[in-house]
């Protein structure tokens, strides 16, 4: 199994076990270390709706509790529908990169970010320079 494979197919492990009962909307992430090992996370809604954090949050601050901030290589992430076939690749949304550029800059690594559907469909490869270039993180203020 390729490492996106493993990685798309964490995630959807990960989505199944979401919380979104207000948007109808899983999501799952999956962190690969420089270990090997896989931490993952999934969307955790809430009654007060802007309280929401997403998968790729949750999985991070995993990371981070286990003290292995610095440690991440690569993400895999899904979402769609709950229970339905979802075939549409989901990019991180922006507060998430903003997160996930924390344990880049700390790890002096880009990290690979590998995105499909719920269910199925393409997975798209992207790098999380591109889809947050010119970043502002722990390098600005001197922490790295
Ligand atoms: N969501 C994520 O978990 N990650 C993203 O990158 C985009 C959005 C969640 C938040 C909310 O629970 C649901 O998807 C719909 O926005």
């Amino acid at each position: 199994m390729s490492e996106s494979e493993r990685l798309i197919a964490a995630a959807r492990q990960a989505a199944a076990n979401a919380y979104a009962p207000y948007s109808g909307f899983s999501v799952g992430a999956a962190l690969l270390m420089t270990d090997g090992t896989v931490i993952t996370g999934a969307n955790f809604e809430n009654a007060s709706y802007g309280l929401t954090l997403c998968a790729e949050t949750v999985a991070t601050a995993a990371a981070s509790t286990a003290g292995r901030l610095k440690d991440i290589v690569a993400v895999g992430i899904v979402g769609g529908m709950t229970g339905e076939d979802g075939a549409e690749p989901v990019l991180p949304c922006g507060r998430c990169r903003q997160v996930l550029n924390e344990a880049a800059q700390l790890g002096k690594r880009d990290l690979t970010i590998y995105c499909s559907g719920l269910t199925g469909g393409p997975v798209e490869q992207y790098r999380l320079s591109e889809l947050l270039p010119h970043a502002f993180g722990p390098a600005s203020l001197g922490l790295v």
